[in-house]
């Protein structure tokens, strides 16, 4: 069996359901069910023997000792992490706990489980860290996209912990010979997404009537990959990655922000018409984000030629479906939209004019 942090969340949840369904070996998912965790996520396993939920920290020793021994996983698969740029601004602790603390005790505890494990067992064990490609900070126009040889230089709360926290994957494969394997991917869309990332919370605006807050001037670039990509090249990336090794995913999409917002808004527009009028029409420009990042593009050229991964989606495929899903689970997204919710969306955007 394996074991996935952090599987209640967005990328986590999609990971483990596609994995239950290309797999029948056994997942322990350990998730702290934070605000940005949902059981809802993952209920069509409630009744699967194949799949344990434990709710915790991984930054508990001793719980993760435990699970360690009694699970025997012949991999871990760090998802869990605290993920939204915007919340690092307002409030660093807890991802300075989480992705630099809570990384490094899941370390020190799975370099204890696998220094006991012997022959082939230890051989073939593997701890994937899930990372991003904003440790390696902001691209100017015309530079090309980040590579595995990049220089770190993160520019946010969430960014530079994420960095110590591939600082110390790496030191622990150095230092003690654990069989690490970090991935940094760039920004992920699709089902199951909390709507505080750009494309989540514009559909759900848009559905909603509410204004759609695009930072500054909206020309920010990212490199967009459906989740599901996501997830197959970490399923890749276990199977045959190499122990040391880092491998940057992504589905060579950059785009500026205000374009996948007007995408969303034409795909709404087609898919549920307003009686009167078009969702752009509820585009807004609000205050940029401070230390915005201008710009990411990831070179994605070593996992496709070591590992023969390549995405299955397109953005217009991907962005299609997440529109579509968004649209068929109106429950998913009510539910989710809590008071906590409700809260974090006066915190950052009341102040913006
Ligand atoms: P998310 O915020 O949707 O989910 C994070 C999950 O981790 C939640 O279920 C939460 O409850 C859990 N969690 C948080 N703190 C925990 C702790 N201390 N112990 C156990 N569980 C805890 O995040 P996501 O978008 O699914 O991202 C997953 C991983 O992928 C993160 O490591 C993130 O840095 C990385 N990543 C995300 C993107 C993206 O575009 N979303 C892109 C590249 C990499
Ligand atoms: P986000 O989804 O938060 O991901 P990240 O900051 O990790 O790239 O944001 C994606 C881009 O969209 C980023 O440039 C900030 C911008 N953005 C907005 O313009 N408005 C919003 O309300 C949000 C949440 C993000």
């Amino acid at each position: 069996m394996i074991l996935v942090t952090g599987g209640a969340g967005f990328i986590g949840a999609n990971f483990v359901l596609d994995w239950l369904n290309q797999s029948d070996e056994a997942i322990i998912n350990l998730d702290l069910l934070t605000y940005a965790g949902n059981l809802e996520n993952i209920a069509g396993l409630a009744a699967d023997a194949r799949h344990t939920f434990v709710r915790g920290d991984i930054g508990d020793s001793a719980l993760v000792t435990e699970l360690f021994a009694r699970f025997q996983p012949r991999a871990i698969i760090n998802f869990a992490a605290e993920s939204h740029v915007d919340r690092s601004i307002h409030s660093p602790e807890d991802f300075i706990q989480t992705n630099i603390v809570g990384t490094f005790r899941l370390l020190e505890a799975g370099r204890a489980y696998w220094n006991g494990l012997n022959g082939k067992a230890k051989q073939n064990f593997r701890f994937i860290h899930v990372s991003t490609d904003e440790v390696y900070g902001s691209l100017g126009k015309g530079e090309p996209a980040f590579d595995e040889t990049h220089c770190y230089e993160p520019n946010s709360p969430y960014s530079a912990s994420k960095a110590a926290s591939d600082h110390l994957v790496r030191a622990y494969h150095h230092t003690y010979g654990l069989p690490v394997i970090t991935t940094n991917c760039s920004n992920n869309y699709g089902p199951y997404q909390f709507p505080e990332k750009l494309v989540a919370l514009m559909i759900v605006n848009a559905l909603a009537g509410k204004p759609l807050p695009v930072y500054g001037d909206g020309q920010q670039i990212r490199d967009w990959l459906y989740v599901k990509d996501h997830c197959s090249a970490v399923r890749r990336v276990l199977e045959a990655g190499v122990p040391g090794e880092t491998y940057n995913v992504g589905g060579r999409n950059e785009k500026p922000n205000i374009d996948i917002v007007h995408t969303v808004c034409t795909l709404l527009d087609a898919l549920r018409p307003l009686i009167i009028g078009s969702y752009h029409a509820l585009i807004t420009f609000v205050t940029d984000r401070p230390g915005h990042d201008r710009r990411y593009a990831i070179d994605a050229s070593k996992i496709e030629r070591d590992l023969g991964w390549k995405p299955a989606e397109t953005f217009e495929t991907g962005i299609h479906k997440t529109v579509q899903w968004y649209l068929d689970n109106p429950a998913w997204v009510s539910n989710v939209q809590s008071g906590a919710y409700r809260t974090w969306l006066e915190k950052n955007y009341e102040g913006r004019s």
